[in-house]
């Protein structure tokens, strides 16, 4: 079997622990136990970049329980549980269907070996690549996007890179193109969709939509309710304060923490804070947003306010340099600056690496304390400005997950037996209503039903769908 992952011989304990996590996820248990005889997803290669945690090895052998050949990598350089990806790389049943998947992860990749990852998880035997991808973030699709491009003539990967990440991306692409120039090409051809899990990959696809430049069918999953109202809220609220804790021991009641950005995210984040007895203080640009924070209790200021208070940053936003080098340098001494937004770069972490009267000090795995000489002061940045549940914690836990992975699998699943164009989609609210009710008994949540006359009155089937489309929940 191949694979590379950091320690085979944790498998015994990822196992437990993807047992222990079957249990809280009964989105993804029922679907193996109505398709696992049919296989609906027989014949079918999949990619996957997605974090490699205990919660996506239910989703993996789910997919691997209902037909899917499967190859896997991580979609963050920290977010890796090396016993999970050890436990899904040796299998459940030697020799059988149910035996290793070939798992290409490990935490604390470096960006070089991330992108070599990642166009491993694409290569499967012969020469062929994926039928189906399922992406969180967006760079299965971009690795692909620009293989093709260049191997139709474009010149991208000739151009200079503005950073790390981006002449990773540019080296492996070279690579690949010298081994073999053809191999984006065939992988389209045989390609039937990406189901996409985060809101800045769907950005992402929604850019080359709008461009014209997208080259497969794309189910929007991040959008389902099930999805973008559940995980990316409810699941921050989880995960927030663990993560922080988890790093920094520190009391939260009583602190001041600025949460940047009141969407989905921060909106989860916001009440997490909430929960702990810390005043909270939320930035946004966005009007609305910010009304639904001051409706809610929450202070809402300008940045520039919020510097000189706050004990902890946490970014949501999904945008670029949300806090800067300047910020950074008129926070409080020992403030606390994290991430939990998909990509990095919302803080600017390599203006600090550059500045001359900065030093960096290691505290512990993922805790670097800044120090600036010219304000005499210090920060403490966590995960690397990376997200920072999945770097400094476990990310969501099992049972949120299942229901973001239920969407995860009926989309693969419409993919695979339906035709769709390069465009994207968004799953029926019908598969909404579904995944949700898979969920409310383990809750022991029970729904009234509506009688006919009930349902004329409202203007909908007995049978749902409860909403109209524009229905925003
Ligand atoms: N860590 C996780 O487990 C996790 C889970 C889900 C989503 N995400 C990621 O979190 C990010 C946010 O996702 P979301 O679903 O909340 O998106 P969203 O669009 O619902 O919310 C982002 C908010 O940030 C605001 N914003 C943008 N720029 C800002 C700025 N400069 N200052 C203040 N506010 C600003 C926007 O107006 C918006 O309200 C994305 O990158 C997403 O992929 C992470």
């Amino acid at each position: 079997m191949e694979f590379e992952v950091k320690d085979i011989s944790l498998a015994e304990w990822g196992r437990k622990e993807i047992q222990l996590a079957e249990h809280e996820m009964p989105g993804l248990m029922s679907l193996r136990k109505r398709y696992g005889t049919t296989k609906p997803l027989k014949g079918a290669r999949i990619t996957g970049s997605l974090h490699m945690t205990v919660q996506t090895a239910v989703l993996i052998e789910t997919l691997q329980d209902l037909g899917a050949d499967i190859r896997w990598a991580s979609c963050n350089i920290y977010s890796t549980q090396d016993q999970a990806a050890a436990a899904v790389a040796k299998g459940r049943e030697e020799g059988t269907s149910r035996g290793g998947v070939p798992v290409f992860a490990w935490s604390g990749e470096t960006i070089e070996e991330y992108w070599d990852l990642l166009y491993k998880a694409f290569c499967f035997y012969e020469g062929k690549g994926p039928n189906l991808i399922v992406d969180d973030g967006g760079d299965a699709t971009l690795l692909l996007h620009r293989g093709y491009e260049l191997e139709h003539g474009d010149n991208w990967v000739y151009l200079e890179s503005k950073n790390e990440e981006e002449r990773c991306i540019r080296n492996v692409l070279k690579k690949i193109h010298a081994e073999d120039a053809g191999f984006w090409t065939r992988v389209v051809e045989s390609l039937r969709g990406i189901s996409e899990e985060t809101t800045t990959g769907v950005l992402r696809l929604r850019l080359r939509e709008e461009q014209n430049t997208l080259l497969v069918p794309a189910i929007n999953v991040n959008d389902s309710v099930t999805k973008s109202k559940f995980d990316n809220l409810y699941g921050c609220r989880e995960s927030i304060v663990d993560a922080i804790r988890r790093a920094t021991d520190i009391t939260l009641s009583g602190k001041t923490a600025v949460v940047c950005g009141y969407g989905n995210v921060g909106k989860g984040v916001a009440q997490a804070f909430r929960g702990c007895y810390t005043r909270v203080l939320v930035t946004e640009i966005d009007p609305i947003c910010a009304l639904q924070a001051a409706m809610e209790g929450y202070e809402v200021c300008k940045m520039e306010k919020a510097l000189s208070i706050g004990d902890i940053f946490v970014t949501t936003t999904g945008n670029y340099h949300v806090i800067n080098e300047q910020h950074m340098r008129q926070m409080r001494n020992q403030a606390i600056v994290c991430n939990i937004g998909h990509f990095d770069n919302e803080i600017d972490i390599a203006s600090l690496e550059r500045a001359s009267d900065i030093t960096k000090q290691n505290i512990k795995p993922l805790v670097d304390l800044y120090s600036f000489e010219t304000e005499g002061h210090s920060i403490l940045l966590l995960a690397g400005g990376r997200l920072v549940n999945l770097g400094c914690a476990t990310g969501h836990p099992s049972f949120i997950m299942s229901i973001s992975f239920t969407n995860q699998v009926l989309a693969q699943m419409t993919l695979w037996q339906e035709t769709h164009k390069p465009q994207m989609y968004l799953l029926d609210k019908r598969i909404d209503e579904e995944v949700a009710t898979l969920h409310l008994a383990a809750l022991g949540a029970e729904i009234d039903s509506i009688t006919s006359e009930q349902g004329e009155y409202i203007a909908v089937n007995v049978a749902g769908p409860f909403k109209h489309e524009q229905y925003r929940y």
